[in-house]
């Protein structure tokens, strides 16, 4: 016979290994990630995700809320939307512009539609290869000063925290961190919300999928010159966001006081290279080089080559080239209310 105790407490031993059991189910199905919903055009491959930062609604929208929080910068003067302003496709129509308490700008400020795409990030930082790493340049980056935040993180992480709305959406998209604020939860939000800065609804991309009332005849002769084997834009440009992510040095540039990657390389080969930017949006993103200093797409273009360069492009290609250009605009993205300043967290006005 056996005792009662000892079949209560098997009882109850059963009961803990079953809820142990429905637990590990309940766990699991609520770790595996949601598959998210880039809402891509059919046949685009969405951008790489490292796989220590996937993809989550909740994640993206503290992203986006970061973006646009000025409390990211030292005196709460400049959030990312400062510099990266939507309408100019997340650029501003600034040569370089200051970053905190009037630090003059270095570089042109680069767009982000499509962003996600490319690796390493920055006009000649081959430090930066993720967004999750750029993102300290502009926090914590001393040459030049942006957001001033250097030495500040613990204030960064203060801040955020105060604000019940901010614990709350920490805890939703890091629920394996337990909410954790901090540095690397913020970087993990903002890439993450910027890997959702896609910009595939354009003339161009209708005419991939065989409409062309968006590609006039000077864009449709831009897109074969662009291709061509003469101009070879398209070696450089190449990708879903229009760029092969390497450094290149362009044989018209004007004589530099700045050394690009070499400043960081120390190889004399390095000289003024640039990463190739991304063309996506490029029509609204101007001005446009690394320094700025081209106003329009005609110089930008100019300026990839030699004045005496036989196979340089006539003024009639150039402006053909340009037509193709602007047939990479997505206007929608240009306004879509989910890149946009977030009018609302936590179901209160912000
Ligand atoms: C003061 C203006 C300013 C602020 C503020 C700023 N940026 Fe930038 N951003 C720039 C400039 C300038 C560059 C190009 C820098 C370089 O290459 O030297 C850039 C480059 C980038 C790039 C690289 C894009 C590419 O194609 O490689 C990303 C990504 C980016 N910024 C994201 C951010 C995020 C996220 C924030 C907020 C945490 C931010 N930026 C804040 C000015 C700014
Ligand atoms: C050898 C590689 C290469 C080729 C070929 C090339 N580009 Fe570029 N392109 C670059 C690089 C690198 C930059 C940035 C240079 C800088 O900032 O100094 C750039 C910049 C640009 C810009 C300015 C974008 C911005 O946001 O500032 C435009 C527009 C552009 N290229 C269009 C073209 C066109 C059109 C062609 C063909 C006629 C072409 N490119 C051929 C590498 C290339």
């Amino acid at each position: 016979m056996i005792p009662q105790a000892k079949i209560r407490g098997g009882l109850r031993i059963l009961a803990a290994a079953c809820a142990v059991a429905a637990g590990v189910v309940l766990g699991g199905l609520a770790a595996a990630p949601e598959p998210f919903d880039w809402r891509l055009p059919p046949g685009v491959a969405p951008p790489p995700v490292p796989a220590d930062n996937p993809m989550s609604a909740a994640k993206v929208e503290l992203g986006r809320r970061l973006f646009y929080d000025a409390d990211l910068s030292i005196d709460g003067a400049i959030s990312c939307a400062t510099c990266h302003e939507q309408h100019h496709g997340f650029t501003d129509s600034n040569r370089t512009r200051p970053g905190v308490h009037g630090t003059p700008g270095r570089r042109n400020i680069m767009s982000l539609a499509g962003v996600g795409y490319l690796s390493p990030l920055t006009w000649a930082d081959p430090r930066a290869a993720t967004l999750e790493q750029q993102m300290l340049i502009p926090v914590l980056g001393e040459s030049p000063v942006e957001m001033g935040m250097k030495g500040q993180e613990a204030e960064l992480a203060r801040r955020l925290a105060k604000d019940a709305c901010y614990r709350r959406m920490f805890a939703e998209a890091f629920p394996d961190d337990r909410g954790e604020i901090g540095m690397a939860t913020v970087a993990k939000a903002l890439a993450a919300f910027q890997r959702t800065m896609l910009a595939f609804d354009t003339p161009y991309d209708r005419s991939r999928a065989g409409d062309w009332s968006g590609m006039d005849a000077a864009a449709q002769y831009g897109w074969a010159l662009f291709n061509s084997e003469r101009l070879k834009c398209a070696t450089c440009h190449s990708g879903p966001a229009f760029s092969d992510s390497a450094y290149h040095a362009l044989a018209g540039q004007a004589a530099a006081d700045d050394t690009g990657l070499a400043e960081i390389s120390g190889r004399a080969g390095d000289l003024a290279r640039f990463r190739t930017p991304g063309l996506r949006n490029v029509a609204v993103s101007g001005p446009y080089l690394h320094d700025g200093a081209a106003d329009t797409l005609a110089a930008a273009i100019r300026r990839h080559f030699a004045a005496t360069d036989p196979n340089a492009p006539t003024a009639a290609e150039i402006t053909d080239l340009s037509a193709f250009l602007r047939s990479l605009t997505d206007a929608g993205f240009l306004k879509d209310p989910r890149f946009a300043l977030p009018q609302t967290a936590c179901g209160e006005p912000l």
